[in-house]
């Protein structure tokens, strides 16, 4: 039967009041969405509770703040390589990125991952698979969710964040961006998920790996040394070890507070012993964003205030699912992210100031005030915190490209913080902000029960 026959006979049969109901008798909706109203009408006449419309209410509403945005962005001239967000979904790109593949939102539900999925069991990394020091993406590739290569792209990355972890369509955009601005090939969209790798093209300068120190890479990470002090990439049993005795004081379980409390040790730490420690602007973000990330993602997701070791230390020990493991059944967006970064903050015993060692004993605060940071600043700190003046923290190649790279930042990143009142100015990189050190892998790729197969 052909979808407005189907609706015009529902809507015979129950006339809507709601202008959703409305909207989806009259054929106006999309087909999804309006499967999505009906199903939802039918559970409530069975008594069931049905959130689906104020969420279809929801999703409209930001879908038609992005499209304004959007307007004033080609108006504006500077959609000028493409990308934008229309209906939810990234445009494609053009000219100099027009092979650069785009991700696409995924469907959420509640879902065994892998569960049966042959294609998606763990196999242990070979020698020339690549490994870092993400612990969620070393996982999806040893499941097959991206390249078990460790070599992946852009859209793939994002693509399986979504059918990994159940995190947003913007949470995974704007991380694989991220990804792909620390140390990929932008006109390919490919990146290594460790160190620089011959795999991945060099067309605009050096790809460097998304383990290139002081991007996406930096200091006081939860189970990876400071760069200052070799690889930091590999995982660090010690590290894990002193996280799991903190979380027993919080009822065993890996939760912003927990996180909070370790933060503040691994910061004073480094702050003592780190004659390079860099806080800055995206240390703040990437520090923060990463621990609220393990409560949000890693608890099975038929229980989701459950962040226990059951669920945590497989990823970190064995880089693999929990067995029986459900994903989130609701998408994890940039703005819970924000929420849940102040609450972070706000739950430390110290105020963590942004800054760095020149030299030990010599921290220079940056003069950003954490004491009292609002849901909505965290959110725009994510934004804010892409590029600013360190030194030697970008591929010479986005420098030698700035305007690629601006293009790039306005069509992918930008309109994700449409409505969030972001100062959406990407600054331009400082004059000493390139370095061309590569970043680094796991020095062995295989991980078993916290020790290195090698
Ligand atoms: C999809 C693209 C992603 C990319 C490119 C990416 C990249 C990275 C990078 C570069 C780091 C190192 C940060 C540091 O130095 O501290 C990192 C760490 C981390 N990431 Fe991801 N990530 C992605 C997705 C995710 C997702 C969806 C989660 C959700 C749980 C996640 C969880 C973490 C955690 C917990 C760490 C800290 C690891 C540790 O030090 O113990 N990542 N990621
Ligand atoms: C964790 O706690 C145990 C027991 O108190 C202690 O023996 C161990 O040294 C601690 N480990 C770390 C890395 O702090
Ligand atoms: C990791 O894998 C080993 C060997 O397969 C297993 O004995 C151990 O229980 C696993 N650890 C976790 C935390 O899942
Ligand atoms: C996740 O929840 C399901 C359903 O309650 C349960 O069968 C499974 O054992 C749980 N898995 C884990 C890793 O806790």
């Amino acid at each position: 039967m052909k979808i407005s026959t189907l609706l015009a006979l529902v809507g015979v049969a129950t006339a809507s009041p709601c202008p959703y109901g409305q909207l989806a008798e009259s054929g106006t909706l999309s087909a999804e969405d309006s499967a999505k109203f009906f199903a939802a009408r039918e559970k409530r006449s069975a008594g069931e509770t049905a959130p689906f419309e104020a969420e279809i209410a929801a999703r409209n509403a930001e879908h038609a703040v992005q499209e304004q945005f959007y307007k004033r962005q080609i108006l504006g001239g500077i959609l000028n390589l493409g990308g934008g967000l229309l209906g939810g979904v990234l445009q494609p790109f053009t000219g100099v990125l027009g092979g650069l593949g785009v991700p696409t939102p995924q469907q959420f539900s509640l879902k065994e991952i892998p569960g049966d999925d042959a294609s998606h069991q763990y196999v242990a990394p070979g020698a020339t698979d690549v490994r870092g020091m993400c612990p969620t993406l070393n996982t999806m590739a040893n499941h097959g969710y991206i390249s078990r290569t460790g070599i992946t792209t852009f859209a793939e990355a994002a693509n399986a964040c979504q059918i990994t972890l159940g995190f947003g369509y913007d949470t995974c955009t704007f991380l694989s961006a991220l990804g792909l601005l620390a140390g990929g090939d932008l006109p390919s969209g490919k990146y290594s998920i460790g160190g620089a790798d011959a795999r991945v093209p060099n067309t605009l300068g050096p790809s460097l790996g998304i383990s290139k120190h002081g991007f996406f890479e930096v200091d006081n990470s939860i189970s990876r040394q400071d760069a200052y002090f070799g690889n930091q990439a590999n995982f660090q049993l010690e590290r894990w070890e002193r996280l799991v005795n903190i979380t027993e004081s919080y009822g065993g379980q890996f939760s912003i507070p927990t996180f909070a409390d370790e933060r503040v040790v691994l910061y004073n730490e480094a702050k003592s012993i780190n004659p390079q420690f860099d806080a800055g602007t995206r240390w703040l973000a990437v520090t923060t964003a990463e621990r609220v990330f393990i409560p949000r993602a890693l608890p099975n997701g038929t229980d989701l205030n459950n962040a226990d070791y059951a669920n945590v230390a497989p990823f970190y020990l064995n880089e693999t699912f929990p067995r029986d493991w459900y994903r989130r059944p609701t998408p994890y967006s940039l703005v819970n992210t924000g929420t849940d970064i102040a609450d972070l903050l706000a739950s430390s015993s110290e105020l963590t100031t942004p800054g760095s060692n020149e030299g030990l004993g010599n921290f220079v605060p940056l003069g950003t005030d954490i004491s009292d940071v609002t849901p909505a600043q965290a959110t725009c700190f994510l934004a804010s915190a892409v590029f600013d003046n360190t030194p030697g923290f970008l591929s010479p190649a986005l420098i030698d490209n700035y305007a690629t790279v601006q293009a790039f930042l306005a069509g992918a990143i930008a309109p994700f913080f449409a409505g969030q009142g972001c100062d959406l100015n990407f600054a331009e990189p400082g004059p000493d902000a390139g370095d061309a050190t590569p970043g680094v892998s796991e020095t062995c790729n295989v991980l078993r029960n916290g020790v290195y197969q090698c």
